[in-house]
């Protein structure tokens, strides 16, 4: 069944506010809500409340038991025909959270209680309009074994903690803004905080808390100080102060996303919370600084201006996603952080929006809304508001959020709100804007350019789907063959922000160049538009651009340009088997890599994405058809030695001038030193040669925390060698009881191109510390291995294929998301040679056909198979 944007209607009813009462036991937990329900207008049709996998036992209608034939009730819904203008609605339901493995509504995880229920978990809580526009007041009661339930937490501000008789006790909590159902939440556990307090800008104080299992209680310190960090910085970027007296988070293993934003009561997964120098890396450390920020940041674009449906969820994700994108470049540095963004909307966002689940940033239908948390919905919703940062300027923008938040706080909206809020903010037109969320795919600007006496002419053509063309900003700069910049239009200005807003446009700067210099422009600097840029750049002029650019994006990005050029050439040519002679190096490439590692001193982070070849992924997503993955291994990994062939004593100077001066610190310059000595390392043990795994090994023996070591491994893990063997037995031997840790072990078996990766990640399914129960485990295993190993899993017999259907369709017998998720690895069957093709598209049609098949999975393997 399909639910369609064109479909919404205002709900029937609302409800003012909610008591619950929790009576909480593994397999029989009671719930009782008393509702005050209002009818909204004028009319006559029933109450319809939903509900899931709940055992009802009463339903008290003001005051009194409602007998059998005044409701209907189903597996889904349940229907109160002929009710009052307003009353009081009393239902008690019965839930197993110990048989909860969906990981939706109540659950368990390590033996504490915990919720999800974004989107549409809190029906399986109770019986509810579970849907966003409906905003109520909640108290609860939690009432639990106190020796077993210690700590009882749920949204907004503590009222009480006293014993309940009999060994149970009884917490009350009170949120006093009105809130939607999904940022529902409760815990209770044994658990153990870090506490600390934040002052607010107005001089509030604050009780901020960090539950975790007793065993993690030191790996919490990185997250509070992210968590601090992004209080201050709301409130001094975008004067959003915060509104309770208590803000808590809670690490829970058992988690299918990333964390939740619950109000007064975030919910994480463990693995963006826990993080200490020895068991965390700094990649880590830098995933939680962001999700924390992400998820803090919520509390205002989300939680008090909230999304009317889930058509709109992109007006809570795009923003927030926006906001600690920004967040983390004032933290860290802005040039690099842009960068990684980019890199991760190309290779995933690109990818998807060009495949069969392609969808719009607003999305017109659904099935199952949890299969639209999507790269799509968030990083290029990100993007699109970021467009209108650089349309309106700062300034203007924030003038658009304030009243943003002034106009809607306390109200459900729509992304048409906030743009008419941008529009009046700025008195821009943007109608021709929101084609952006309107319309699925990536757009292509085909530029050319052209010369005139004192002039440049700048040509844009939009290759677009359709014939309406987009608008938006394109910073643009031009420069001389020398690498000088050049005025433009006889002003000192070097850069422009070109509106973008028709099928051909161009335009003519006047320029002070004499006609035998090449001019060569840099486009679209910083990424301002997320789109495909097609110019005619040769290795000349991308060499030229990789060193003298004053944008730091487009250096980086005419590297991998200059990558691409080379790589896709080579490719195109090894196809049917490597070539008898290696290829020589092309002399630009090899001259802009040498280059870029004399930076090092300065910015040893921006040299470490400088250096970094284009994925085997993005590559694969350069083809069309027949997708060579032999040929883009192989042709990957030989570029990578000619390069250390040539730069090798330069590639050691670079290592051994960027060890980090003291015990670990994540701060960035030492992040940068770590991953450039990462991907130097990487590079010489491509060489076949004793000196360099030595230092690999030296390295994993002195280092002092995960992220030096864990590179270490990674750089060994390229050949087999038993000195790799010992190592990552050493590792298991130290981490094995601790799985979060485990993961970046498994994550790196599942990857080795060496020996029959299939067979050892079969039996790494029967290791201790794995477990197809926790969404963490099956993405470091299972995912990496369909993700990030595709020699094996695309192997020509079709093996992977059908192992990961085999996978999918047992998961999906109790965590249809998590089934949903793994099987977007199938999306490309399309593009696999006809061979290849048939065996995933029978994979595909094994699981879509199943009778048992979930809605999550059955939307997602259907639109694949293009039903
Ligand atoms: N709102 C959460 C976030 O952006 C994501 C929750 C999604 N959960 C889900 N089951 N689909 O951090
Ligand atoms: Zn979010």
């Amino acid at each position: 069944r399909e639910i369609r944007l064109a479909d919404y209607q205002a709900p029937d009813y609302l409800i003012d506010t909610i008591d619950l009462t929790f009576n909480l036991d593994p397999i029989a937990t009671r719930v009782s809500a008393t509702m005050h329900v209002r009818r909204n207008g004028s009319h006559s049709r029933p109450l319809i409340l939903n509900g899931e996998s709940l055992k009802l036992i009463s339903i008290d209608y003001d005051g009194e038991k409602l007998s059998e034939h005044k409701f209907a009730l189903t597996d889904r819904l349940l229907t109160l025909p002929d009710v009052r203008e307003d009353f009081v609605l009393t239902i008690v339901t019965e839930i197993n959270p110990a048989a909860n493995t969906a990981l939706e509504g109540l659950y368990q995880s390590a033996g504490n209680f915990c919720t999800q229920c974004e989107p549409e978990g809190f029906r399986r809580i109770t019986y509810f309009v579970d849907r966003p526009d409906i905003l109520a007041r909640y108290s609860v009661a939690i009432i639990a074994d106190e020796l077993d339930y210690p700590v009882l937490l749920a949204n907004g501000n503590p009222v009480s903690l006293e014993s309940a008789g009999e060994g149970r006790q009884i917490a009350r909590w009170v949120d006093p803004h009105p809130k939607p159902s999904y940022l529902f939440a409760l815990v209770a556990g044994k658990l153990t905080a870090l506490k600390d307090t934040f002052i607010t800008q107005s001089g509030r104080k604050i009780d901020l808390a960090i539950y975790v299992e007793p065993h993690n209680a030191d790996r919490c310190a990185h997250a509070m100080d992210s968590l601090k960090k992004s209080m201050r910085w709301d409130e001094e970027t975008y004067g959003r102060e915060y509104d309770l007296d208590v803000f808590n988070i809670v690490a829970v293993d058992d988690f299918n996303m990333g964390a939740m934003e619950n109000k007064g009561l975030n919910i994480f997964n463990s693995r963006y919370i826990l993080a200490k120098p020895d068991t965390a890396t700094d990649a880590d450390y830098a995933g939680i600084e962001s999700v924390v920020a992400h998820e803090y940041f919520h509390n205002w674009s989300g939680n008090r201006v909230t999304c009317r449906d889930w058509f709109q969820l992109s007006l809570k994700e795009g923003f927030t996603v926006f906001r600690d994108q920004e967040f983390s470049a004032d933290m860290g540095s802005r040039a690099v952080n842009r960068i990684q963004d980019v890199n991760m909307l190309r290779q995933i966002q690109f990818a998807e929006d060009a495949g069969p689940q392609a969808h719009p940033v607003q999305p017109k239908s659904y099935r199952e809304i949890n299969n639209f948390y999507t790269s799509t919905v968030y990083n290029k919703g990100a993007e699109v508001v970021r467009m209108q940062r650089n349309l309106l300027g700062w300034e203007t923008f924030r003038r658009g959020t304030d009243l943003y938040f002034d106009r809607f706080d306390g109200q459900a909206v729509t992304i048409e709100d906030f743009l008419q809020c941008m529009s009046e903010a700025s008195g821009k037109d943007l109608s021709q804007f929101r084609r952006w969320y309107d319309v699925a795919g990536t757009p292509k600007l085909r530029v050319s350019d052209a010369r005139l006496p004192g002039q440049y002419i700048l040509k844009i053509q939009q290759e677009i789907s359709g014939s309406e063309p987009y608008m938006m900003p394109l910073d643009v700069a031009l420069f001389t063959a020398e690498g000088d910049p050049i005025a433009l239009d006889g002003t000192g200005v070097l850069v422009q922000t070109l509106t973008v807003c028709e099928m051909h446009q161009s335009w003519s700067f006047s320029v002070d160049v004499p006609p035998n210099i090449r001019i060569i422009p840099s486009l679209n600097r910083g990424f301002t538009a997320p789109v495909e840029i097609h110019y005619p750049y040769d290795q000349e002029a991308l060499a030229i651009l990789s060193h003298a650019d004053s944008d730091p994006f487009n250096r980086w990005d005419a590297m991998q340009k200059l990558w691409l050029l080379t790589l896709l050439e080579r490719i195109k040519s090894g196809q049917n088997g490597p070539s008898e002679s290696e290829p020589p190096l092309p002399e630009g490439l090899s001259h802009a890599f040498g280059q870029i590692l004399l930076e090092s001193d300065q910015d040893p982070m921006f040299v470490a994405e400088c250096i970094s070849l284009p994925s085997e992924k993005y590559l694969a997503d350069q083809f069309d058809e027949n997708i060579p993955f032999e040929a883009i291994h192989r042709e990957r990994n030989l570029l990578r030695r000619q390069l250390a062939e040539v730069w090798e004593s330069t590639l050691l100077l670079v290592y051994e001038k960027n060890q980090p001066a003291d015990h670990y610190r994540y701060e960035p310059r030492a992040v940068g030193q770590r991953q450039v000595r990462r991907l130097v390392l990487s590079y010489l043990t491509t060489l076949d040669r004793p000196a360099w795994l030595q230092l690999a090994v030296t390295q994993f023996d002195r280092a002092d925390n995960m992220t030096e070591s864990f590179n270490a491994l990674f750089a060994l893990s390229v050949r087999p060698t038993d000195v790799f063997e010992r190592l990552m037995a050493r590792f298991e031997e130290r981490w094995r009881h601790d799985p979060l840790i485990m993961d970046k072990w498994f994550a790196l078996q599942a990857q080795r191109t060496d020996g029959d990766a299939l067979e050892r990640v079969r039996q790494l399914m029967g290791h201790p510390a794995f477990s197809l129960k926790n969404p963490n485990r099956v993405h470091a295993l299972i995912g990496s291995y369909a993700r990030g190993n595709l020699m094996d899993f695309h192997a020509p017999d079709g093996h992977g294929y059908q192992w990961l259907a085999d996978r999918i369709i047992e998961i999906d017998g109790f965590n249809p998301q998590l089934a949903a998720r793994l099987a977007t690895a199938f999306n490309i069957w399309k593009r696999l040679d006809p061979a290849r093709a048939i065996l995933m598209k029978e994979a595909l049609v094994r699981m879509n056909e199943r009778p048992a098949c979930s809605p999550d999975l059955s939307e997602i393997t259907g639109k694949s198979l293009g039903y």
